[in-house]
């Protein structure tokens, strides 16, 4: 007899008895597998399956001190709000190529205790070529090159470790289904035993995810929420820095990163990022400029640089790495309605250093100044930095954490902050030798930085 199949959107989990080209439920297009439906027996409600099972009074629960295991890695534990809580379940994404499979292998290799790293995507020899070339061997690290859910559960339970990582959910297979691996089904399936498997056991597990071409993890966004911790590596792979980013946590904050540097030896550790992605370029190229920003709760200074030039084709291109490009779209209207700038002809291009995306919107005043600069072909001078947001009007808007930036760009030698006016109150109390300048709109800030220094200039 012919199995019984339904199709199922890869995207959003819709169900549908006939293939469709676009999602109804998600509007996606060409999401759509066939994957072949299995019974499942359900039994009456209303009997227990269990006799144990009963509510407690919360007042009643014993709480244990959970000691968190720490991976050697001052970057990981920071994310993860101090060490792998035992029995947690780790989703970590990221682009191909971006450094997963290192950044994994490095902590299963740095941990004292005992680790499994279980592999669908590379043979043992492969791994082992990894280890070395990051120079480090363990004889606590334990390798299985295995896809099939129900054979790692035992190779599991037999080698007791530590911790487990799964390179990658996608390569899993579960018997029960009979979809192929990577389809919603299996992903869902697998994970599920797996996470079953760590909560029961206390061994916490690292699953490693692809993300599709919208950047959120392949499958299922259910997987999100059926683990406890969702990380993302983040990065352009044509550059050293790589950010991980907390997206979930049930165990500790989202709002702190991890900076990692991919060197041919592996991942190295960025405790202190302070003044790594600022080129000490000469006081005359135009274009470039320097933004005071946080990145999870660590202020640092890094280069933005732009061009501004004349499209060569009808509609202009707007080009942005490490910064969002609506926002860049935002803000070039904001110059040009507020300001008068004619930027709807020109070509806007916009780097932010190390190709590392920054989530921080006091970039915008950096950005704009950069912009400005490249347009006007005004250098800024490399001592003075800039920290705000820009809002709709023009107005220059105040920011989190503004004397923790001030402090770190006069440690790192600036001269001259710009900052909004609205953080007169914040400032008052802090010692510093900087200068603070504060500015409450756009026109201000140009006449200070541009009008001023050309009418000198001339
Ligand atoms: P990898 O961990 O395989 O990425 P992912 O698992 O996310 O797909 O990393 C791949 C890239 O990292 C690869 O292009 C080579 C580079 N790399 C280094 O630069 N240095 C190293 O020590 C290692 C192991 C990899
Ligand atoms: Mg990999």
């Amino acid at each position: 007899m012919k199995p019984k199949t339904q199709y199922i959107c890869q995207n959003c989990g819709a169900k549908s008895p006939k293939w469709v080209g676009k999602c109804p439920s998600c509007q996606q297009w060409n999401t759509y597998v066939e994957e072949i439906v299995t019974n499942i027996v359900k039994s009456p409600a209303g009997v227990y399956q269990n006799s144990e099972v009963r509510p407690v009074k919360i007042s009643d629960i014993k709480t244990d001190t959970v000691v968190r295991i720490d991976t050697n890695n001052a970057e990981f534990n920071r994310v993860l709000g101090g060490g792998i809580v035992p029995g947690s379940v780790i989703l970590i994404g990221g682009e191909p190529g971006i450094g997963k499979s290192t950044l994994s292998i490095q902590i299963a290799l740095n941990i004292p205790q005992k680790t499994l790293y279980v592999s669908g995507e590379e043979s043992a020899s492969q791994i082992k070529l990894r280890a070395d070339r990051i120079k480090k061997s363990s004889d606590n690290c334990l390798i299985l090159c295995e896809v099939t859910v129900e054979n790692i559960i035992p190779a599991i339970r037999e080698a007791k470790p530590s911790l487990v990582v799964i390179d990658s959910i996608q390569t899993l297979r579960t018997v029960n289904a009979e979809s192929s691996p990577g389809t919603v089904t299996q992903i869902r399936e697998c994970a599920d035993i797996l996470i079953r498997f760590a909560k029961e056991n206390n061994v916490p597990i690292i699953l490693i995810g692809h993300i599709n071409k919208d950047g959120n993890i392949a499958g299922p966004k259910i997987l999100e929420h059926m683990v406890d911790t969702v990380l993302q590596f983040e990065g352009d792979s044509s550059h050293v820095y790589r950010v991980l980013r907390g997206i979930k946590n049930r165990f500790g904050t989202t709002s702190e990163v991890g900076i990692f540097e991919m060197l041919t030896d592996g991942l190295r550790q960025v405790s202190n990022p302070g003044e790594l992605l600022i080129h000490h370029h000469d006081n005359n190229t135009s274009g470039v400029t320097v933004a005071a920003a946080v990145e999870g709760l660590r202020p640092f200074v890094i280069e933005v640089q732009s061009l501004v030039s004349t499209a060569a084709y009808g509609v202009p291109q707007r080009s942005t790495t490490g910064f969002d490009t609506k926002r860049l779209n935002m803000l070039l209207a904001v110059l040009e309605r507020r300001c008068g700038f004619r930027l709807n002809t020109k070509d806007v291009f916009l780097n932010i250093a190390g190709g590392i995306k920054i989530n921080d919107p006091a970039m915008d005043l950096s950005v704009i100044t950069a912009v400005l600069s490249s347009d006007l072909d005004i250098a800024i001078p490399h001592d003075v930095c800039f920290a705000g947001e820009v809002g709709l009007t023009g107005e220059i808007r105040p920011i989190s954490r503004v004397e923790q930036r001030i402090v770190e760009a006069e440690k790192i030698g600036f001269h001259k902050i710009f900052i909004s006016s609205a953080h007169k109150k914040n400032i008052e109390n802090i010692r510093h030798t900087i200068e603070i300048i504060m500015v409450s709109k756009i026109e201000e800030l140009f006449r200070l930085l541009f009008v001023k220094r050309r009418s000198t200039q001339e």
